[in-house]
């Protein structure tokens, strides 16, 4: 038998204090850790293991917290890092709606703190042009089923971004900075819970207009010049829509309209102001 002396970090602690109190009907179960490599790795190998819908997977830190692209996602104390483990009962191609719910989500949140956030195809969170929140949807299928996604999402809460690496400082920010104190992270918690179920509802209920009526209010994409990098090579153009699955319809110089599924969406002005 493996007896775990280790003692319980108060955020530990506190966090299972917190759930313990919680009335969600979006958190079936809170798995709390101090410091996970990644809690999308952890939520995958408990999904494999049979967790339910609901269960969420928090960490303290991360050593190897994962972006998309492979990217490494830097997790110190102050953010938020978590990852919703849902099995919804839809087609499998619906799930690359998700990263919109998750969206929208976050931000709704956010913006309950008087912060206005943004979304950048398909799911970057910002304030002001800045990173806030990072979202990393994984996901596992066998035909037509889905058998589980992993919804990893990294906020900088009460993060200090001189912490982060130089080149990161001047294109992230926090909720910390924005609103110039400090925030309560159960209360965030609470709200993005809230929010999740909302927001996850209307997917299941296939309101899917809803869903991309409400992301297209909030997306800084639409209208934009844009650079987009995906697996096939690097598209420019204009993003003038995104169609009933999320993909980013761009309109190239030749007027040509190009649908893309996912990739590193970049904005020219941006690009060459950087
Ligand atoms: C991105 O913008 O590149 C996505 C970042 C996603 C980061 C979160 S933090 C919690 C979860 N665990 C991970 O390893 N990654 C996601």
């Amino acid at each position: 038998m493996f007896i775990n002396f280790m003692k319980k970090s108060t955020f530990v602690k506190k966090t299972e204090e917190f759930s313990k109190h919680l009335q969600s009907n979006f958190v079936k179960q809170l798995v709390v850790f101090d410091e996970l490599d990644s809690t999308n790795t952890t939520a995958k190998e408990l999904a494999v293991a049979g967790a339910e819908e609901g269960t969420i997977v928090i960490a303290r830190t991360q050593t190897h917290g994962r972006g998309r692209f492979d990217r490494v996602w830097q997790s110190p104390e102050g953010g938020v890092y978590l990852s919703l483990i849902l099995r919804p009962i839809v087609p499998v191609e619906k799930t690359s709606l998700l990263p919109f719910v998750a969206a929208l989500a976050v931000s709704s949140t956010l913006e309950s703190y008087g912060v206005q956030a943004t979304i950048k195809w398909p799911n970057d969170v910002r304030v002001k042009g800045k990173k806030i929140a990072g979202i990393l949807l994984e996901s596992e299928a066998r035909g037509q089923t889905v058998n589980y996604v992993i919804i990893g999402i990294g906020v900088n809460l009460n993060m200090d971004l001189t912490v982060l690496p130089l080149d990161l400082q001047t294109r992230s920010t926090s909720l910390l900075s924005e609103v110039g104190t400090s925030v309560d992270i159960y209360e965030f918690l609470k709200k993005f819970f809230l929010q999740s179920d909302l927001f996850y509802t209307l997917f299941k209920e296939k309101q899917y207009d809803s869903l991309f009526d409400q992301w297209k209010t909030k997306t800084d994409t639409l209208g934009r010049i844009i650079q987009v990098q995906t697996s096939s090579g690097t598209v420019q153009g204009t993003a003038v829509d995104i169609d009933t699955s999320g993909f980013l319809l761009l309109k190239t110089k030749t007027g040509e309209i190009k649908k893309i599924m996912s990739g590193d969406c970049l904005y020219f002005d941006e690009l060459h102001h950087a």
